[in-house]
């Protein structure tokens, strides 16, 4: 029989054991609330089964009449997540005590595809009012603007909920600027629980839409403050982009993140990179800051299938940052406005 001895000898292996089952609960508890564990796939299936497909069918629409509209869709869902979690604060324009953070750095004159949200919404509302998010609708938005430009598709998890505010320094502090060194800008991915993987893979997006002048002038003109251009920046491709992008002037001006197939969700960004002929030095950095993304520029430049599949996981990693879910947050009727 159990001797005092080998009863407590027992609850210790007990207690070890409920210690080791308690530790993956115990880490989801922080994590299930980081990485989104109560998001998936199915969450319109009886309250609004159409909802994707309505989604899908503006989001085509909107492409079909202008092809970087895929580009800045996928945008907004990204400016979206960085800030406060994917809860569609981005959408919030400003009024009474709210700011919005379309005013904010990354997003001023650049963030775009507004309307095309606006009207995705209100069809939904039409189909079953109160129910979809404008969080989940810009997450499925980026999924089909991907795979209409071209890329890879992933089931994207749902139930996410919608903001009752912005936060505009977030916005301007958490998102990457194109200028930020490998350090500071893999060190906002890993405050978000992304990697260098995800990091590498996610920007990727930049195979298909815009930058402005603005965002890489400093390559072309004084990178470092000694008068010279970046080291790491093809001479001819440098050339090339200063006819259009004078010293000063013409901020506005538009280039092609991917110059080679501007439009094509495709691994081209990264034989780019390979070619120092990437738009942004975020984008130069990923090859010559860091040996772990350099060898994944190479994979990825090399592999198109490897970048597709990195790119779908890392989506959905992105997709999950801290969602508001059961009651926190609201269905907005308007993406625009709180309810
Ligand atoms: C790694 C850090 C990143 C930096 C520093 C960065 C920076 C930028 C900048 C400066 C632009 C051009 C904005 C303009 O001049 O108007 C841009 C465009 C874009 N970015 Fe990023 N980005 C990053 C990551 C991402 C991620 C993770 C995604 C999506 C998952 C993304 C998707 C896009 C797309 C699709 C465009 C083109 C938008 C359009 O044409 O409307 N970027 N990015
Ligand atoms: C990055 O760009 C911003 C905006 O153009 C500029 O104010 C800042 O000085 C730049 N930072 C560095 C480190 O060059
Ligand atoms: C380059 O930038 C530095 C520091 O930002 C500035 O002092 C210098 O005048 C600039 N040089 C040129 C040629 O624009």
């Amino acid at each position: 029989m159990f001797s005092s001895y080998s009863l407590s000898f027992s609850f210790t292996i007990i207690s070890v054991l409920l210690t080791f089952l308690a530790l993956p609960f115990c880490s989801s508890s922080k994590n299930t609330y980081d990485y989104g564990g109560y998001l998936y796939p199915q969450f319109y299936e009886h309250s609004c089964p159409k909802a994707p497909e309505i989604v899908n069918s503006i989001v085509a629409k909107a492409v079909a009449k202008e092809a970087r509209m895929a580009a800045s869709l996928l945008r907004l869902h990204f400016h979206d997540c960085f800030v406060k979690g994917c809860d569609a604060s981005i959408l919030l324009d400003s009024s009474g005590s709210i700011v919005s953070e379309k005013r904010s750095n990354p997003n001023r004159n650049s963030a775009r595809g507004f309307e095309v949200i606006d009207e995705i919404k209100s069809a939904i509302e039409k189909e079953c009012p109160h129910t979809v998010s404008c969080a989940d609708i810009l997450a499925l938005a980026a999924r089909d603007s991907t795979v209409l430009a071209g890329g890879p598709s992933w089931d994207v998890p749902l139930g996410r909920r919608d903001s009752r505010g912005g936060s505009l320094s977030g916005s301007n502090n958490n998102i990457p600027a194109p200028n930020n060194t490998f350090q500071t800008i893999l060190t906002k991915f890993k405050l978000k629980g992304l990697n260098v993987v995800d990091m590498v893979a996610l920007s990727g997006s930049h195979t298909i839409g815009n930058a402005r002048c603005t965002s890489f002038r400093q390559r072309l003109y004084n990178q470092t403050g000694n008068g010279q251009p970046d080291y790491s920046l093809h001479q001819g491709f440098a050339a090339s982009l200063r006819t259009r992008c004078p010293k000063s002037g013409g901020d506005q001006n538009l280039f092609s993140l991917d110059a080679i197939t501007p439009q094509k969700f495709d691994n081209l960004y990264f034989k780019n990179i390979l070619a120092y002929k990437g738009l942004l030095s975020s984008d130069q950095i990923l090859l010559t800051k860091s040996e772990a993304s350099m060898e994944l520029v190479k994979q990825y430049a090399e592999n198109n299938g490897l970048f597709f599949e990195q790119f779908a996981k890392s989506m959905v990693k992105m997709g999950n940052i801290t969602p508001l879910t059961g009651s926190r947050g609201e269905i907005r009727t308007n993406c625009r406005s709180v309810n």
